[in-house]
């Protein structure tokens, strides 16, 4: 049952809108209270009179209430939902979301919303896979937002193929499951680290390296799904995650990483290392940019503090500690002497012999060493994906 759960629904222009005034009544059913807003393109499918009867609620598709010329204010129908469900999601809408586009009230509600968003699109199957739309899809999801995915079958131009809406009934079971599952880490404190450092060598130049952030961004975004209240300490990134239960703390250099850290660690049931922190930074800063002269330039380094190692040793019990190593040579000698010095619990290896894996690809291709549980490789997968087979390792011996 969903009672009481508000619910907004987003229908856009596609033949499956008939579909979605069928999970209106389904929802309402439920004891859900349900919303809807329709894109101009939308109208030519469905009316809002079908949506408003069935919901008891006006169907709304524009900006300005038509009968008392009011604002319909996005902002509220983002903050009013528990959920905001877009069925069917059509390719331009799909595309104007990940472009983050939003010259209806639709996309304006979209980027204004708090709540879990859920994608359920429909559309003919050259469209959905259409690069753009995969694209588009993987750009969503990695934003957080949930795909309910489409069924083969019969599609509207007569073709056969992969592109049909979910049931309504399907999509029904999906937000019971969503709001009832029992989540894995609820209640749990997590610290993440992600990224590089960057240590600087004068005010414009500095030593990093090609982290993008995506693993870690990835792995506090699914603890987080799991309902665990998750602080990501990340160094500079172009990654993006707006989470309720996620606070980011933006550091630059290893010690900024490590004195957050340090001071986040003893409250922390988990923490996953995933950063790239230097080993190395320049022994002094210099306050001016440096000249270049004609001969060699020598920068002395030194060494910047290990963070896991730190926090290693003040691990109290029942604390989970998780590291990575990402190795180019004696990948598994490396990573098992990693896992013993740094006491870790797991330490999650990804070799960058190892082709999709490794800094800034989307995919990633990895090993799960356990102190006290053997070993389990995994296939090449989304880093998403790589995320949940991490955090299910953890709880399945730590549960
Ligand atoms: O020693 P190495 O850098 O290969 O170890 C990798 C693991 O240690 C990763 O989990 C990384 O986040 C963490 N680490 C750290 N502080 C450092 C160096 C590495 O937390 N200074």
């Amino acid at each position: 049952m969903l009672t009481g759960k508000k619910i907004l629904l987003g229908v856009t222009g596609s033949i499956a809108a008939y579909k979605a005034a069928h999970l209106v009544r389904l929802l309402v059913k439920q004891s859900a209270e349900v919303k809807v807003i329709m894109t101009p393109s939308a109208l030519d499918f469905v009316t809002p009179l079908t949506f408003s009867t069935l919901s008891k609620n006006p169907a709304l598709s524009s900006f300005q209430a038509t009968d008392t010329g009011t604002w319909n204010s996005h902002v509220e129908l983002g903050l009013w939902a528990d959920a905001f469900v877009i069925a069917p999601a059509s390719a331009n809408t799909i595309a104007h979301m990940a472009q983050g586009l939003c010259d209806n009230l639709l996309l304006a509600s979209y980027l204004s919303a708090r709540c879990p968003v859920i994608i359920a699109p429909a559309m003919d199957l050259d469209m959905l896979a259409h690069p753009a739309t995969q694209t588009n899809l993987q750009t969503l999801q990695e934003r957080s937002n949930h795909l309910i995915h489409t069924n083969k079958g019969e599609l509207a131009s007569g073709l056969h193929g992969d592109g049909r809406m979910a049931e309504p009934e399907e999509i029904v079971a999906w937000l019971d499951q969503f709001f009832h599952s029992k989540k894995k880490f609820s209640g749990k404190k997590a610290l993440v680290t992600a990224g590089p450092t960057y240590e600087a060598i004068d005010p414009v130049r500095f030593i990093g390296n090609n982290s993008s952030g995506k693993m870690g961004f990835a792995i506090a975004n699914a603890l987080a799904e799991q309902g665990a209240q998750v602080d990501l300490v990340t160094g500079p990134t172009h990654e993006r995650l707006h989470h309720p239960s996620v606070t980011i703390h933006a550091v630059v250099s290893a010690d900024d990483m490590r004195d957050v850290c340090v001071k986040l660690f003893p409250a922390m049931d988990i923490a996953v290392l995933s950063a790239a922190v230097a080993d190395y930074k320049p022994a002094t800063k210099a306050d001016q940019k440096i000249k270049k002269t004609d001969g060699p330039l020598v920068l002395e380094l030194t060494r910047t503090p290990d963070i896991a190692a730190e926090l290693g040793k003040v691990k109290k019990q029942g604390q989970v500690l998780v590291g990575f190593a990402l190795e180019t040579e004696n990948e598994r000698a490396n990573a098992e002497k990693k896992l013993e010095a740094k006491n870790f619990d797991f330490i999650v290896l990804n070799s960058l012999n190892d082709h999709g894996a490794g800094f800034g690809t989307p995919t990633n291709k990895i090993e799960i060493i356990s102190r006290h549980n053997g070993s389990t490789k995994f296939p090449l997968k989304s880093k998403a994906e790589v995320a949940n087979d991490i955090l299910q390792t953890i709880s399945s011996s730590h549960g």
